[in-house]
């Protein structure tokens, strides 16, 4: 892995500049929330270049817009948004059970990162801010909703491998265990019907669902809240024999847009991980999620609304402001 990557210095005015500002910040004494305009003296290009390294990521490997989407994700729930989730670190987030050999794109996010550290001053945009501004991206560049991403996110110090095993959901937790989950968050269960139609976009490993396809819960037969056809496709790309990395699509119905289809499939009895299917088809969505999943089914303008401010809100989950934290030079390594 590439944690020695190095970006292009800064020179030295932009460094007295960078002072310059910092005094600015410090003296204002205001900045202990986001705001969407963080950066708009500090480092005014910073959109434009997220949005067009994005674009070329995308342009390269279409799932790269989902890769994204998930990391901000996974980094928002393990100590808050805080970029904690790039550090190279072995006993780090990285090397935690729902993302290694899983959570990518680290490799453009260095590129965003020094993207923007050769433009504006060094050490001004945070990796946490990035992933942010990446997640949104990608979801627009898909074909989904846009909103404007509050920003002024500190890098956090820490990364806490056993944190992340605990408070990221599992596919094979039920539908009210992920609710609870994300209450820790503050996340309410619009949030996370909502949220959980990022699986619009992108691809899971056999390993995450191919307890549905042939024996499940020991019942001899497959997971009768999935269709039959689909089944049995997924039964010759996930034979038993294999080695559970194979990969299969989130939304079968359009894999690289960013739609509604998710809630669609699930109506179809369609959704790949047990966790999707379960919004719909488990006892436990009755009374929760069951409704909004049919109602985002029949209306996307809907799903896109709440969508854009389920992620504004998952942006601002224990972030960090003001003098918290850091931010980082190279998104890999602490200071
Ligand atoms: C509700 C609970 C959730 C569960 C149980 C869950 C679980 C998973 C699993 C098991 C995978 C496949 C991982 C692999 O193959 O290694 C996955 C992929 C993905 N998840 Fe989730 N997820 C949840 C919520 C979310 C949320 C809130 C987002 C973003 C807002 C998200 C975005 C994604 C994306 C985009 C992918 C595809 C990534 C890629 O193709 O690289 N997920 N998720
Ligand atoms: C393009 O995507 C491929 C995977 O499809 C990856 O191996 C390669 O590193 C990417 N190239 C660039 C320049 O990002
Ligand atoms: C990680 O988080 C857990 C749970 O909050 C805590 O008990 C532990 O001390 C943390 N570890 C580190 C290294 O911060
Ligand atoms: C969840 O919170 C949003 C505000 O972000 C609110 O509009 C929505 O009604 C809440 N949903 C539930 C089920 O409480
Ligand atoms: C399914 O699994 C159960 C226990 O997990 C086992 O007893 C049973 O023999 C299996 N059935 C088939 C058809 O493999
Ligand atoms: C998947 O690939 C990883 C690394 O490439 C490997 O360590 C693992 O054993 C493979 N199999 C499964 C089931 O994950
Ligand atoms: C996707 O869904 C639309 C309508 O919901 C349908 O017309 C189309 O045939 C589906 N495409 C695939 C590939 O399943
Ligand atoms: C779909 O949702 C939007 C946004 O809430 C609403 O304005 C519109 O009336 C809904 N459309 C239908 C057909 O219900």
């Amino acid at each position: 892995m590439s944690a020695s990557r190095t970006c292009h210095s800064s020179s030295p005015f932009l460094v007295i500049i960078l002072l310059g500002v910092l005094l600015c910040l410090m003296s204002t004494g205001a900045e202990s929330q986001l705001s969407p305009t963080f950066y708009s003296q500090s480092c005014p290009s910073l959109q434009k270049i997220v949005r067009r390294q994005v674009l070329n990521a995308i342009k390269n490997e279409t799932r790269m817009a989902a890769s994204l989407l998930r990391l901000h994700f996974h980094d928002c729930f393990v100590n808050g948004c805080d970029g904690s989730i790039l550090l190279d670190l072995d006993d780090g987030e990285k090397f935690a059970l729902p993302n290694i050999n899983s959570a990518r794109g680290y490799e453009v996010v260095d590129n965003i990162k020094c993207a923007v550290e050769s433009a504006c001053p060094s050490n001004i945009v945070s990796c946490a801010d990035i992933l942010a501004l990446a997640a949104r991206d990608s979801v627009l560049l898909s074909g989904g909703p846009s909103w404007k991403v509050p920003l002024g996110r500190r890098d956090g110090l820490v990364s806490n491998q056993t944190l992340a095993n605990t408070n990221l959901p599992s596919p094979f937790e039920s539908v009210s265990q992920i609710i609870a989950k994300f209450a820790n968050m503050d996340l309410n269960i619009t949030d996370v019907v909502t949220l959980s139609g990022a699986h619009t976009i992108g691809l899971a490993r056999c390993a995450l669902f191919s307890n549905r396809l042939f024996n499940f819960s020991g019942t001899g037969a497959p997971d009768p809240t999935m269709d039959a056809d689909m089944v049995e496709d997924l039964q010759s790309v996930c034979p038993q024999t294999g080695d559970g990395n194979t990969t299969a699509p989130l939304d079968r119905n359009s894999t690289d847009a960013f739609d509604n289809h998710y809630f669609v499939n699930i109506l179809a009895n369609k959704g790949l991980l047990s966790s999707d299917q379960g919004l719909f088809s488990s006892d436990d969505a009755a009374s929760t999620t069951r409704e909004l999943v049919r109602a985002y089914s029949q209306n996307q303008t809907l799903f896109f609304a709440d969508f854009a401010n389920s992620m504004a809100k998952m942006g601002n989950i224990g972030v960090l402001t003001g003098s918290s934290g850091e931010v980082r030079t190279n998104c890999r390594v602490v200071n």
